[in-house]
């Protein structure tokens, strides 16, 4: 493959030759939008650093998610903003809770919509931390039953999927047991099983009122200079009846979802997290890049580098400019 006998300019000058030979391709259906559902009527509390997005109340969340649906976005993933918090997440598993509203909201008006939710408590607890704290650490095991509770509840919302994003060990095999035993055998679990502890997360968490009262979440979440753990979290995740494995956060992590696609032969997942959301978003607004096409090659290079699927703040607009 030397040149003058090789020239791969040959198969870049003709743009329907461009076409064939394109390697990666983009569809709304690689993409699962993120909604973020608040009590109350007519509310649309815009999240300031990520332009474009909302905390929703009920009628609004369902409208967008209809609005999603005609797009040809195949799924939403909700997190819920509760009334009140305390130690133990009450209401992430309550019956009446949010995401069990919101589900059921998203459900009546989308039928055909898969509705996936995000299972964790950090934003119900009132210490911030994605499982209960005692004497100051998150204790392990004794979320799980927490956790496991949220997901059954979501299930008998009826939420299509379910997605742990806490980190704590175990949960998978807690959650997987928890909703067979309450009928929900068929109800997939897309777990976040390299879940980086990443300040990525900065926008979402200002979203779902979700940060950490003290400390931070290292002792739970991964350390962004490990790969090698990455395979054997993914791995874990996959005995334990993970359905979906997923990484996140996806720009800074391409090397992880290459090297998870590799070893792994379950469905993989990305997400492209509020503060890249934000960082586009920013830097269009100040005129220093075209966002648009910046938007497009980095969901292109997610796909690149092997998700299936990508959870992302961009999947309305990008689905816009994929249907012209
Ligand atoms: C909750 C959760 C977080 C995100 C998804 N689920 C925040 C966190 O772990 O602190 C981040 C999503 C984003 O930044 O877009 N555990
Ligand atoms: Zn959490």
């Amino acid at each position: 493959m030397l040149f003058p006998e090789y020239r791969p300019r040959r198969t870049r000058l003709h743009p329907a030759l461009r076409r064939m030979v394109r390697e990666t391709r983009l569809h709304p259906d690689n993409f699962i939008l993120p909604l973020f559902a608040i009590g109350g009527k007519d509310v649309r509390n815009p999240i300031e650093a990520m332009p474009g997005h909302y905390q929703l109340s009920l009628d609004h969340l369902a409208a967008t998610a209809l609005e999603a649906y005609r797009l040809g976005i195949p799924a939403v993933i909700l997190f819920g903003i509760p009334d009140a918090k305390d130690p133990l997440a009450k209401a992430a598993y309550a019956d009446d809770g949010i995401v069990q509203q919101a589900v059921k909201a998203v459900k009546d008006k989308v039928p055909e919509l898969l509705v996936t939710t995000d299972v964790c408590l950090c934003a119900y607890t009132d210490h911030g931390h994605c499982g209960v704290v005692r004497d100051q650490v998150v204790d392990n095991d004794a979320s799980l039953e927490l956790l496991a509770r949220t997901a059954v509840s979501h299930a008998a919302a009826g939420a299509d999927m379910v997605a742990p994003s806490d980190m704590m060990d175990g949960r998978v095999a807690a959650i997987r047991l928890a909703l067979d035993e309450a009928g929900h055998e068929n109800l997939p679990i897309m777990s976040y099983a390299a879940k980086y502890r990443s300040s990525y997360y900065g926008p979402f968490r200002q979203a779902a009122d979700s940060a950490p009262r003290f400390g931070d979440r290292r002792t739970y979440q991964m350390d962004p200079a490990n790969a090698r753990e990455a395979i054997r979290e993914a791995m874990m995740d996959m005995e334990e009846g993970a359905d979906i494995v997923m990484v996140k956060p996806a720009l800074a992590y391409l090397d992880i979802i290459c090297r998870i696609r590799e070893q792994c032969d379950l469905p993989l997942a990305a997400y492209n997290v509020s503060g890249e959301y934000s960082m586009i978003k920013a830097a269009d607004r100040m005129g220093w890049i075209d966002g648009t096409a910046v938007m497009m090659e980095t969901l292109t290079a997610i796909r690149r580098a092997g998700a299936d699927m990508i959870l992302t703040y961009f999947a309305m607009d990008a689905a816009r400019l994929l249907n012209q």
